[in-house]
Parts: C-alpha cells; structure tokens; sequence
C-alpha cells in the first residue's frame, strides 16, 4: 500500500501498525486521529542518523512543530533526541509541560510580541529564530533585563522558489519571513547585531517552501547562504556556527507522488553543503533542519463514519462523513490530495465515484473531489490516510464541531494522547 505501516487483515480491513482501523473506530468512535508511534520514532531517527552521519558535529533535526503538536508528540521526539521548532508561545507551552529540554529549541515567528519575547527567556529556549530588526531590539533589551545572553539566528530569504529549481531574484524576496540578502538589508542586519550586547549571533535559518522531493532546491539554497556566510566573514570576520534550512522535504500522500528516500536525500545534500564550503574555504557549520511533515505525516490517518450517499442523477455522488474541514481544512484551503478508502472494505475493487465531503455547512467542505471508493453505504469506515501533518494542528471548531481525539498506537495497543473534545470543552470559555 501507499506506506508500510498499513495494511489490510483477513477480514478485509484497513490496518494501521498491524492494528485493525475498524476496531479502534468501534473503540475510540469517529472522527478519530489515529498515529503510528513507531513511524514518528523510525522517522525522526532517519533525520537524526544521516544528519550525525553525513553532515557536521552538532547537526541535527528540529521537530517543526506547526506540523503536529501535542504533550506526549514531544516526549516521543526528544526522547529520539530531536530538538524542536516553535512558533508561538502556545507551542512552546505545550512543549514546556511536556518536559521538553527547551534548550534544544529554536523560537519562530515573523511578530513576536514583546510578552512571547519575555516569555520564551524566561522559559529558557535555547535560541531565537530572529525575524526582524524590531525584534532584534526587543530580545536585545530583554535578555539584557533577565541578565542573561540569548542565542540567536537570524532569519534570511535566499530567494528561492524550490518548485522551478530556479533562482528567482524578486518573487521570494518578497515575504513576510526574515530579510533579504539580495537588497543588502541580511548584511546590515548582521553588522547591527554584532554590535548588541545581550545576544549571540550563532547563525543563518532559511526555510524555502514544503512538499520538496529533491535535495537539489536545498542545496541550491545552502549555496545562496554559505555564499553570504563568506561575505560576511570577509565584511567583519564573523564565524558561523550553524545554518539551519528550515523544513520541506516532501512526503507520499497519493500513489502517483514519488517515493522519497530521505536518507539519499540528506547524503547528497550534506555533499553539496562540504563541496560548496570548501570551495568557499569556510568551515562547514553545523546543520539543522526543520521536517515537519516528513515526521508525523505517514504516521497518521484519519476515520470516519458514512453518513449520508447521495447521488445527483446525471451529476455525481456525495459521500458525507461525520467530520471534514473542522479536522482536515487542508483540500478546503489547498486542494490537497489525499487517498481515501472505505476501510471495511479494504480488499474490495474501488468501483464507485465519489466526493467526499464533510459535515459543515459550506459547500468548500470537501475531503477530496472524485475518488474512486468501493461502494460507500451508511456505517461504513472512511479512511483517510497520510493525514498526521497539519490535521490537528490545524483543526478547529468550526459550526461547533469538537476536535477529534489523537490515539498512539504501539506495539500492538492503543492509548489516547488528546481525549475527544466534548461539548463542555466546547463552553469552557463561554461566560
Ligand atoms: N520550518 C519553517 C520555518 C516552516 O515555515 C515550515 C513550514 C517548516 C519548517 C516545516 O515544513 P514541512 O517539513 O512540514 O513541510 N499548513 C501547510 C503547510 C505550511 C507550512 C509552513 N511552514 C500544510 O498543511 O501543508
């Protein structure tokens, strides 16, 4: 099937890490998030073995938590030995209740307040991704107040656009993240926060885009600012520590999208890294990287009960679950693609045209447009896999649906990481 953690059992259904989807449907009720722990573990080590075997001493991968956050998801990377990446104090909440080791975190964000500021040194986190000159001078004034020198880097554009492999000089300088090394404000800003004293300038982020497949795009990103690593060194004689290339690397959501070896990826991209520093003559700092997706993404899937299946004579068929944009806004706002499948008929001949849509009152609410599925009748299990990035970390509550549960399956049982949301949670903040 599409990734190795699913399969399906003598009774014809769907299986996630061995274990029955139908079952746990008929345990935990629908909608429900399930996640293979096992995957987001093999996953993580994946980064964290060829980043320690091809690339630098000290480099290493860095949850990106927008993609997935939950308490137990932290325990389960840092004990892997990820560091993470947050961007708002909301997750940098999460991760200090989960016990994270916060000096292995990296603090994003293109607005952070002058409270998140204050919040995040209080907190400890190890390094600020500094997006700004405003907050430069904020997280100067502050750490200077706490007494304390904060790490930081500074986030660049390298202007990028990783979909066409070029090098566009205009389109990705213009975005709201970080500053532009081609219009000279990069270096400006570096030669400013050398001269601050209550921070510490380690090193450069950039972040080029999401759904990547090939090292190349990074690569070519790495040679933009290794070239102004040098630069710099040569404007004031400043040595980089790190360089972190933010996240991106693409993952298998449909059949027809590639098959990515991750391991290959980070060998050839740590390759261009040691060719282009060495031709540079600059020493190789460490590298970080930022996967989001490519940790949790083929860890999850999503089920759903059929309600309604409706067909428009001379039009096409509606297939209705019990959730939808509330737990999945991905196709509603992206048109992702997805592989859906009716999960108590796993071994049965999809024959059937479908959309699938979601429960809300907007006609957007749609899952996916015009899969085939094996006949959908009400009761049945939908599935709809490849869903553990950017699913519940995007979920809302729209027309007042609560959030479905996060259930943990691992060797062979299942354990609940966030309980269903009820309609109490719904009113907690109602006066
Ligand atoms: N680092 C930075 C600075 C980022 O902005 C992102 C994603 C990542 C890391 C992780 O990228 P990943 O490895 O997950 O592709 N909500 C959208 C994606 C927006 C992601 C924005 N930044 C989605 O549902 O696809």
């Amino acid at each position: 099937m599409l990734h190795t953690n699913l399969s399906i059992n003598e009774k014809g259904h769907l299986c996630l890490a061995g274990q029955d989807v139908c079952d746990l449907a008929e345990k935990h009720g629908t909608p429900l998030f399930l996640m293979d722990e096992e995957r987001i573990r093999s996953n993580a080590r994946t980064y964290i073995d060829a980043m320690a075997e091809f690339m630098p001493e000290g480099s290493r991968p860095l949850l990106a938590s927008k993609s997935c956050c939950f308490k137990k998801l932290y325990s389960i990377v840092a004990e892997e030995g990820m560091g993470t990446d947050l961007v708002s104090p909301g997750e940098l909440y999460t991760a200090a209740a989960a016990g994270f080791p916060l000096e292995n975190a990296f603090f994003h964000g293109n607005n952070k307040t002058d409270a998140d500021i204050a919040y995040a040194i209080d907190s400890g986190v190890g390094y600020f991704v500094v997006d700004n000159r405003e907050e430069l001078d904020s997280v100067n004034e502050t750490a200077g107040k706490k007494g304390i020198t904060q790490n930081i880097l500074l986030r660049l554009s390298p202007g990028i656009d990783p979909h066409t492999q070029k090098k566009i000089s205009t389109g990705k300088v213009d975005s709201k993240f970080g500053t532009a090394i081609e219009t000279g404000q990069a270096l400006e800003m570096c030669r400013y926060a050398l001269t601050l004293k209550n921070v510490s300038l380690k090193g450069f982020h950039c972040h080029i885009g999401s759904q990547i497949f090939e090292y190349e795009s990074f690569a070519d990103a790495a040679e933009i600012m290794l070239r102004f690593i040098r630069t710099l060194f040569d404007d004031c004689g400043f040595t980089t520590e790190m360089l972190n290339l933010g996240g991106g690397f693409g993952v298998r959501y449909v059949e027809s999208d590639p098959i990515i070896d991750y391991r290959e990826n980070i060998k050839g991209l740590a390759g261009e890294i040691k060719r282009i520093c060495r031709e540079l003559s600059i020493k190789e700092p460490a590298i970080l990287m930022e996967p989001g997706r490519s940790i949790v993404a083929d860890s999850g899937l999503t089920v759903y009960s059929v309600g309604s299946v409706k067909t428009i004579t001379g039009y096409k068929s509606y297939v209705s679950v019990d959730g939808g944009m509330p737990d999945n806004p991905r196709y509603a706002l992206y048109e992702s693609d997805y592989t859906c499948l009716i999960a108590n008929k796993a071994d049965r001949e999809p024959d059937f045209s479908a959309t699938v849509a979601g429960r809300c009152c907007e006609s957007g609410d749609l899952i996916q447009e015009d899969v085939m599925l094996t006949r959908p009748e009400r009761g049945d299990y939908l599935a709809v896999l490849v869903t553990g990035a950017y699913n519940f970390s995007m979920a809302s509550n729209y027309n007042r649906i609560p959030r479905p549960p996060v259930v943990m399956l691992r060797d062979g049982e299942s354990y609940v990481a966030v309980k269903r949301e009820t309609y109490e949670d719904l009113l907690r903040n109602d006066m």
